[in-house]
């Protein structure tokens, strides 16, 4: 087994390749959590007629791209901020915020952590409990915020718990943080995947509350990490003000500006993509629940996290074994709270899935 010290990330096909001596053409990324579909088809289309749309510089307001997001997600062009992939948010919304301490519920995607130290802030983790199968209790949770804590940082559903807080325990959240004067950011980069959006996304509660900013982006249900497409929900205007006072001009370039607007009023793919994850996440979820080898955690989004239970068997060799199978997982030892015995897969294609279910069974 080849050991290795970093984590793989789903985007690190070029280091696999260069440890393993497997093309990254050859591996399927169970670990990237994209879309398996690919992109939208209206998009691959539609984006080489307008190709030469590269040859202006892109509306610097962004006002059509902002309609179509705001129409998508039901809130208003004024609330929406567009950003370089989520990650240029994540960054813009903790640089100006400054927070001196941030909470963040842990075990979760690490940027957030790493943004805060970058501004000098100091980071403090509620951790989800195992024994709670990764779900917040919601009241414990609040009785733990004080006005010592300038941020909170949730990912909703959460990377890699897969765990989601509904939009009634948010509110409950938001109001209790109003009290400390708690900025919240939400990010929302697997809520389109859930059952039921609507329940679970807090979109709709930034009409009443100035105290949030939600973040979300097109890499992972559009397909598109390479494009870098993201926009922040905020109804807060001095934010917003803030935020686009400190963004570099054009960070988003044109040909993500019409991928945007094609993609997110490609319904049929929007439709197909939400009954594919959707069953199998009902399947993958059935038979890993079967298994006296793994305990599944109910997932909301488009991936699972498995503990592995059965003695002597560590994810770095469930890494190894399927990644030699060219079937590349999530080893998530490097969470914090997460030892070396869980992994998380995103769900692919039927057929993918399938094999990659009877590797880890096998
Ligand atoms: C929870 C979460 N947020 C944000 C990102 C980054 O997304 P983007 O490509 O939109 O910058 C990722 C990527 O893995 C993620 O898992």
């Amino acid at each position: 087994m080849i050991k290795h010290k970093d984590h793989f990330h789903g985007s690190d096909l070029e280091k696999i390749e260069k440890i393993y001596g497997i093309k990254k053409e050859d591996i399927i990324s169970f670990s990237a959590n994209v879309n398996p579909l690919g992109i939208s088809p209206k998009l691959k289309k539609g984006i080489t007629e307008q190709i030469d749309c590269i040859s202006t510089y892109p509306d610097r307001d962004y006002r059509k791209l902002r309609q179509c997001m705001a129409d998508y997600c039901s809130t208003e062009a004024d609330n929406i901020v567009v950003g370089n992939g989520s990650t240029e948010l994540i960054s813009l919304f903790i640089q100006i915020k400054q927070p001196q301490k941030a909470l963040i519920l842990g075990p979760t995607y690490s940027e957030y952590e790493r943004e805060i130290a970058l501004v000098g802030g100091k980071t403090i983790y509620y951790p989800l409990k195992e024994e709670n199968e990764f779900k917040l209790n919601t009241e414990h949770f609040i009785s733990k915020l004080s006005e010592d804590i300038d941020m909170l940082i949730i990912c909703n559903p959460n990377n890699p718990t897969g765990t989601a807080i509904n939009a009634h325990e948010m509110r409950k959240i938001l109001d209790a943080c109003k009290e400390y004067d708690i900025f919240v950011m939400v990010d929302e980069t697997y809520v389109e995947f859930a059952e039921d959006v609507k329940s679970i996304s807090s979109v709709s509660l930034t009409r009443t509350y100035e105290n949030i900013a939600i973040l979300r982006g097109t890499s992972k249900f559009f397909a598109s990490p390479g494009l870098r497409l993201g926009y922040a929900i905020c109804s807060n205007a001095d934010m917003i003000h803030e935020i686009n006072r400190r963004k570099d001009p054009w960070t988003i370039n044109s040909i993500a500006v019409i991928a945007g607007t094609l993609m997110f009023t490609d319904e049929e793919y929007i439709k197909e993509t939400r009954e594919l994850i959707s069953a199998e996440r009902e399947r993958l979820f059935k038979i890993f629940s079967e298994s006296t080898r793994f305990k599944p955690f109910k997932p909301e989004g488009n991936f699972m996290l498995l503990k592995i239970i059965e003695d002597g068997l560590t994810s770095g060799e469930l890494f190894d074994k399927c990644i030699r199978k060219g079937l590349m997982i999530r080893d998530c030892s490097t969470f914090p709270y997460l030892g070396e015995n869980f992994i998380r897969f995103c769900f692919m294609n039927p057929e993918d899935n399938t094999k990659l279910a009877s590797l880890l069974l096998g």
